[in-house]
């Protein structure tokens, strides 16, 4: 019954998540059980898409209104956009794509840096108290571990809230690029060892370091830790890694990766229909689903 199928008709919204693989998504679940709450009239539907281009090209129907991208389809759909967001453009990637219904061009945003830079924000304001006027990562060192894609979603994002951003990668070169873009300071992870020029700096995980299968892994050793207030770690499988453990023990804050993965749903789900996100039920369909 997570379906609207009553509504079904000609002016139903179609959206849908890209990617390949695709069948362990759980964002059809989500967004299916989200529109139903609220009333509205769309549906949600896993599309497992080998090239983008073609994909996009036969399905320019107008009533393909809204499109998530995943693995590995990100900066391929980029290149599809008739217009794209300045920080999509930034990062190179987009996660979502949006019918204009003015005049039916398709634009593309980034919102996996919002999803992880609020999840970080909201863990910030509950510790300090900031108001909701001023980032809580304004002039807040911060660390981020990982130059790929998500690396630089987080970069950019930090970059955005008034952050002074460092960004850490096993290999250096692509950490200096990042950072020369988001006026930051680079280091290979083996650097990071050993920096901390202040106390209570925030941390980002974005590497795939602990990353089931290999758990045991972590990419900054736990006496680096104690340097930090409060660690964020990307990788959600497995929930609770061996970086977000041992950072609880040196007594940091920790945020989840599915907190990023949550929050991102609830800016998509805003985007895709214009209403205020369903937050719990949100919360507890992809509770139930894991
Ligand atoms: P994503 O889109 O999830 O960010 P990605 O673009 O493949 O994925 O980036 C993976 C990141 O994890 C990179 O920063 C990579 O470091 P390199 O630039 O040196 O390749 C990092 N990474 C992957 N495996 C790693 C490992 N074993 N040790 C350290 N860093 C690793």
């Amino acid at each position: 019954d997570l379906y609207n199928l009553r509504l079904i008709g000609s002016d139903t919204k179609i959206h849908g998540v890209i990617g390949n693989p695709i069948g362990h998504s759980k964002s059809p679940h989500l967004y299916n059980a989200a529109f139903k709450s609220v009333g509205f009239n769309g549906i949600y539907l896993p599309l497992l898409v080998d090239n983008v281009a073609n994909y996009i090209s036969t399905y320019s129907s107008p009533d393909f209104v809204g499109y998530s991208y995943t693995i590995p389809h990100k900066e391929d759909g980029l290149k599809c956009c008739d217009e794209v967001d300045p920080i999509a453009q930034a990062i190179g990637a987009i996660s979502c794509m949006i019918r204009r219904p003015t005049d039916g061009k398709l634009m593309g945003y980034n919102v996996d840096y919002l999803g992880a830079i609020g999840a970080i924000e909201e863990a910030l304001r509950g510790s300090n108290g900031t108001p909701p006027s001023v980032s809580p990562l304004a002039g807040k060192l911060f660390v981020v571990m990982g130059a790929g894609g998500a690396g630089k979603a987080l970069a950019y994002g930090g970059y955005e809230k008034g952050a002074r951003v460092v960004v850490a990668n096993r290999t250096y070169e692509k950490a200096k690029e990042l950072a020369s873009k988001v006026g930051g300071q680079a280091m290979t992870l083996a650097e990071l060892k050993d920096f901390h020029p202040e106390e209570g700096m925030i941390l980002a995980n974005t590497t795939s370091v602990g990353m089931k299968p290999r758990i045991e892994d972590t990419p900054l050793p736990k006496e680096a830790l104690k340097h930090y207030s409060l660690v964020f770690d990307a990788i959600y499988t497995p929930k609770l890694t061996r970086l977000l453990r041992e950072a609880q023990e040196c007594g940091a804050t920790i945020v989840y990766g599915t907190e990023m993965f949550i929050n991102q749903a609830f800016v998509q789900f805003e985007r895709f229909t214009g209403l205020p996100a369903p937050k719990q039920l949100i919360r507890d369909v992809l509770a139930r689903n894991t």
